[in-house]
């Protein structure tokens, strides 16, 4: 599965580019939401997670022939890689997901972050908005600013 492109777009904009950091994608399957990222924000340090080595591998050559220097594709699993400098974090993961990510955060997140999840919500955490989809699902975007208030 991946983003829809109503999905990209509305997570494109709610991401947070005032905090210094990378952009991190925590499963980026094929490409299609860490590269929108990048292209939209070439200045940035753009960073992928994918546990999966063909969409992974699709994603590299993705990369390199758009020539998306400010993007790092790492076939890894998120739950092992550094967030603690991010300052955006996007994810359309599934409910265990979310809760190793919220773990993740508790534990090692005290920077000012901004997530944005597809679908998904993070278990113990209010979300600052939640924004429903036009969509046959009415697919919910969820943003959150951690440390929350
Ligand atoms: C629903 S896809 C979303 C792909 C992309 N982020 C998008 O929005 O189009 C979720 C991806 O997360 C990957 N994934 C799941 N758990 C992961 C983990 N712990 N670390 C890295 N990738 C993971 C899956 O392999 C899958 O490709």
């Amino acid at each position: 599965m991946m983003s829809s492109s109503k999905a990209c777009k509305t997570m494109l904009a709610e991401i947070d580019t005032y905090e210094k950091g990378p952009l991190i994608d925590l499963g980026s399957g094929w490409g299609t939401l860490v590269i929108a990222v990048a292209q939209k924000h070439p200045n940035q340090q753009v960073i992928g997670y994918e546990l999966s080595w063909f969409p992974w591998l699709v994603s590299k050559i993705l990369k390199h022939s758009l020539r998306l220097d400010n993007l790092t594709l790492f076939r890894k699993d998120f739950k092992n890689a550094d967030l603690s400098t991010a300052s955006s974090l996007v994810c359309y993961l599934f409910p265990e997901g979310m809760v190793a990510l919220q773990e993740k955060l508790v534990d090692e997140v005290f920077n000012k972050v901004t997530i944005v999840s597809n679908t998904f919500a993070l278990p113990l955490c209010q979300p600052t908005r939640v924004i429903k989809l036009r969509d046959f699902y009415q697919t919910p975007i969820y943003v959150y600013h951690w440390p929350p208030k």
